[in-house]
This record gives C-alpha cells, sequence and structure tokens, in this order.
C-alpha cells in the first residue's frame, strides 16, 4: 500500500473535465489498495507523509508546483513532474537544443538575442526558412506567446513585444496543418494520443485573437497510431528526461516533427482519456513504484 497525493490547485478544481480527472486518479489509486489525498498550498510541509506525488497544477519554476516537486525529490519521493521536466519545458531555447542535440527531428529553428532582431535578419530568415515565420517567447504556454508574421515589420513588433519576456526569441519554419498530434509519454511508454483539431480557421491549438475556440479533442485508439509517430514521440520524451509528457507533432507528408514537449500535459475526462480509460491506473502504478 502506497500512500500517494495529488497536488492541486483551486482552478483546476473549477474545471469540471479536469475535476473529474481527479476523481479518476483517486478512484485507481483505491482500485489497487492505495490512499490518496489532495494536497493544496497551505499544506505543503506534509509532502513527507507521502510515498508519491502527483502535480496536477500550472507548472512553472516560479510556481508552487515547482516547490513541490523539487521538496518531494529531496526528501527522496517519487515526483510526477520532475523538477528538471518543469525547468527545462518551460524554456523552449533548453528544450529545443535538447532535441536537437538527440536528432529529434523539428521544424528549422533559430534563437535570436535583441541584436539580431532586425528587418535584415527577418529578411535573410524569410528566404531560408520561408514565409510565413512562426515566433515564440521561450516560456509561452497555452499559445499565448506564439505568433505568425509575413513581413519584416512584423517580425521586429511581435519579436520585440516577445523578448520583453526573455533574453531570446525562437523563429521557425511554419508546418500549416489543422490538427496537432498529442502524445502522452511516461518513462518510455505511451499512454495515450489524441488529435487536437483545431477550430475553423485557426491555425494553432488555441487563437485568442478569434472567439477563443480551443481546439477539438480526437481520440486515436493506440494500435492505429502511426508507430513512426508514437516512436518520434517517446525520442523527443527520453531527450527531455524520465518525466510525464504531452508531445506535440505535425505530421507533414508522412514525416513528424515535434512542435513542442510539455510537462503536466492535460488529462481530462471525457477528452484525452477517451481511447485510453487506463492512463489513470498506469500513471498510479508508477507513482506507487509499482510500474
Ligand atoms: N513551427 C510551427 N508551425 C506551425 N504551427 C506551429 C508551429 N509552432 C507552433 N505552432 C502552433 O502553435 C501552437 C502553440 O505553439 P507551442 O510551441 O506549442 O507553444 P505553447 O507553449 O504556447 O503551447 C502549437 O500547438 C501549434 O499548433
Ligand atoms: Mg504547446
Amino acid at each position: 500500500m502506497a500512500r500517494l497525493a495529488v497536488f492541486t490547485e483551486r482552478y483546476t478544481i473549477r474545471s469540471s473535465v479536469e475535476l473529474t480527472a481527479l476523481t479518476n486518479f483517486r478512484l485507481a489509486a483505491f482500485e489497487q489498495g492505495h490512499e490518496l489525498d489532495f494536497l493544496f498550498k497551505s499544506e505543503l510541509k506534509y509532502i513527507r507523509n507521502y510515498d508519491g506525488i502527483l502535480i496536477r497544477a500550472l507548472t512553472d519554476p516560479l510556481n508552487t508546483s515547482y516547490v513541490v516537486a523539487r521538496h518531494a525529490e529531496m526528501l527522496g519521493k517519487r515526483v510526477l513532474d520532475h523538477s528538471s521536466a518543469i525547468l527545462i519545458c518551460c524554456d523552449k531555447v533548453n528544450m529545443y537544443r535538447r532535441l536537437e542535440a538527440r536528432g529529434v527531428p523539428i521544424p528549422e529553428t533559430r534563437y535570436l538575442a535583441e541584436s539580431d532582431l532586425t528587418a535584415v535578419t527577418a529578411v535573410r530568415l524569410f528566404e531560408e526558412l520561408g514565409v510565413p515565420l512562426v515566433l515564440k517567447a521561450p516560456n509561452s504556454s497555452f499559445s499565448a506567446y506564439v505568433d505568425r508574421v509575413t513581413t519584416p515589420e512584423a517580425f521586429v513588433k511581435v519579436g520585440r513585444r516577445f523578448l520583453r519576456r526573455a533574453d531570446r526569441v525562437v523563429v521557425q519554419q511554419y508546418m500549416p496543418s489543422d490538427f496537432d498530434w498529442r502524445v502522452i509519454t511516461l518513462a518510455g511508454r505511451v499512454l495515450a494520443v489524441v488529435k487536437y483539431a483545431f477550430a475553423p480557421a485557426q491555425w494553432k491549438l488555441m487563437d485568442r485573437t478569434a472567439e477563443g475556440e480551443w481546439a477539438n479533442v480526437v481520440a486515436t485508439p493506440l494500435a492505429d497510431a502511426d508507430p513512426q509517430l508514437l516512436a518520434t514521440a517517446l525520442a523527443a520524451s527520453d531527450a527531455i528526461g524520465e518525466s510525464l509528457y504531452g508531445v506535440d507533432l505535425k505530421e507533414i507528408d508522412g514525416e513528424y516533427y515535434v512542435i513542442e514537449v510539455n510537462d503536466n500535459p492535460t488529462i481530462a475526462a471525457g477528452e484525452e482519456d477517451q481511447a485510453n480509460p487506463e492512463i489513470y491506473a498506469e500513471i498510479i502504478r508508477h507513482l506507487a513504484g509499482d510500474g
């Protein structure tokens, strides 16, 4: 019997599909003969009472969730996400460099400092990588600081805006598609595959300038998924280190390119778990040290 805790925050519980997912984790723990409590910000000193901690809250090196991960690790507990996964995934420059170092396919990518952010650089990159270009702030999440530009003026303007948040801006070749593949992995295994199909006329997961429409989640049974998709997602996860990930990929002419490795991937009831209801049990088993 293991004593497990889910660290979560108020905003997670406010979403009914995420709350149902939390209760699914609890049921899975009970089914396996474990205890599972929910742990909130004011209760961090009790981390020592548990064998394993699952973080289901926004992660950022400046958030409580990171303190939870570090604290649990220092006490020798099993924890998802690993603190190193939070650190790496919250910095796209670090994340992409690790993928490149392992030869994991990603879109053509450049990292620009403020001094490189000129119209001359823009013209050169439009020639090298094509039009449009995708610009990203290294610490973007939920598509918030990801934009598409087609002119040198927009390139410099958007780049400047993103550089207010960091000392580098990521510039990428644009890979058109009307969905992202999302592959959820844990310790070298694939737990689930879904498609995030974009709302009509949107090019990214969530377009905040439009009506704020989220992508539609389409389940894909693991047996139907292309082995190359799964292999690419596992290679990307391995390049970051052992933890729980949601890997986003584009499929272009039968080839897969990693757009992002996310720590703390969303697992919402009726969405990511549609074709893989055992995802809760598998994560609990890992956290309890049983697999
Ligand atoms: N190079 C690219 N080409 C085409 N679309 C992209 C590219 N990079 C990102 N996107 C789209 O924008 C979304 C957000 O980008 P991402 O890098 O995942 O940033 P965030 O961390 O904000 O989610 C992705 O889910 C994808 O749909
Ligand atoms: Mg993303």
